[in-house]
């Protein structure tokens, strides 16, 4: 029996090395990446073998960033997750951030709100939009919510993330072999697959090539076949 990409996370790097091989700014590679969310999220909500999809948007270190890009990429952000209301609908997505909301500016955080009410009866696809998110931070928030009941189980810890569900494909683009900081707990099973594509070239026939890949690897989990 094939593997099932039930979860699939991709780490979307690239998009400035993408914008700057063709002269023009980092935007204009952010500006592209955003397309191809949409692409590969229309995808993925069409085949019923995949139910999760997590998107590394925005890291808890990406504020290091100069001041200007970090705002292109909330002002992007929030334009999107506006403007792209229709397609989660049309498509039966349900959004759903993961990451700590709370340093967002109201506007964003508001935005975020909406798009998650509106799309929480949506029972297709769900999309885990990683948003000042780190996986240390997120480990570090969950153990802080369940203190003070010590000792705890792997399932409580797992339960109390923001993402509960384990990476079966993690893909990373950009030609990086990292996972900075990514789904660090989820992805402790996941099968790694990296490309030197930059996340603006990053096509759907690539995704599937990548999963016909995935399909025929031996999933152990520790155990012996
Ligand atoms: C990495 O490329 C990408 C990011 C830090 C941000 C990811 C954002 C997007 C894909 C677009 C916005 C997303 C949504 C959902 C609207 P990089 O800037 O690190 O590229 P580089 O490694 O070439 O510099």
């Amino acid at each position: 029996m094939s593997n099932r990409p039930s979860h699939i996370a991709i780490i979307m790097d690239g998009n400035g090395r993408w914008a700057e091989a063709q002269g023009r700014n980092r935007s204009h590679g952010h500006e592209q990446g955003a397309e191809i969310v949409r692409t590969i999220t229309s995808y993925c909500s069409n085949h019923p073998e995949i139910d999760q999809l997590s998107l590394y948007a925005f890291s808890t270190e990406n504020w290091k960033r100069p001041k200007l890009e970090v705002e292109f990429l909330m002002k992007l952000l929030e334009k999107y997750l506006k403007s792209e209301r229709s397609t989660y609908l049309n498509n039966n997505v349900r959004f759903e951030p993961i990451g700590d909301l709370s340093i967002f500016s109201k506007s964003l955080r508001k935005v975020i709100d909406d798009l998650q009410n509106a799309t929480h009866d949506c029972n297709g696809l769900v999309q885990n939009l990683a948003l000042n998110y780190g996986a240390r931070d997120e480990i570090v928030r969950a153990v802080n919510n369940l203190l003070p009941h010590t000792p705890i189980t792997v399932e409580q810890l797992n339960n109390a993330l923001d993402c509960k569900h384990n990476i079966d494909l993690l893909i990373r683009t950009g030609g990086d072999h990292r996972l900075s900081n990514f789904l660090l707990w989820q992805s402790a099973y996941a099968e790694l697959f990296f490309t030197d594509t930059l996340w603006p070239d990053f096509t759907t026939k690539e995704l599937e090539t990548i999963i016909k890949k995935f399909r025929t690897v031996e999933r152990r989990f520790g155990g012996l076949n």
